[in-house]
């Protein structure tokens, strides 16, 4: 382990967790695939999946996308909120995204427990 141990914050955009890091003295790095919200030269934009072997000693993804956890938005599926109004095809289809995309979550749980041996706690 280098002097500061290296934490790469994933899922993270608006840089609260590695600043965090940062001032507890970790060489701390964000990654999202959308630009950081601070413009800061530590975060990496692109897919997380793709830098998981970049050297790090802490990986930690706080909130992983959400998208298909909760039934509150459901009725937007519908055309006008109503089922009677037809399906909202776009809507579904970004649904179904997010649902392989939580799949791959699922897979970088078991992907980081075979590479690391981490222990890993995935809570929704
Ligand atoms: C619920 S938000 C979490 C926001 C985070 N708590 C923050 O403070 O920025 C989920 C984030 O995961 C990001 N994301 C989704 N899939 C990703 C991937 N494969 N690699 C990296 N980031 C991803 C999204 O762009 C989004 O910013």
């Amino acid at each position: 382990m280098a002097d500061r141990p290296r934490v790469l914050i994933g899922c993270e955009r608006s840089g609260v967790m590695r600043r965090a890091f940062l001032a507890r003295g970790f060489d701390a790095w964000s990654c999202d695939i959308e630009a950081a919200d601070d413009a800061s030269n530590r975060h990496i934009r692109g897919d997380l999946l793709a830098h998981l072997n970049d050297g790090w000693d802490l990986l930690c993804v706080m909130h992983p996308p959400c998208t298909i956890l909760c039934n509150s938005g459901v009725r937007w599926l519908y055309i006008g909120g109503r089922r009677a109004c037809g399906r909202h095809e776009a809507r579904w289809a970004d649904l179904e995204r997010a649902r392989l995309r939580s799949r791959t979550f699922e897979g970088l749980a078991a992907a980081c427990a075979d590479q690391w041996g981490a222990v890993l706690e995935m809570r929704a």
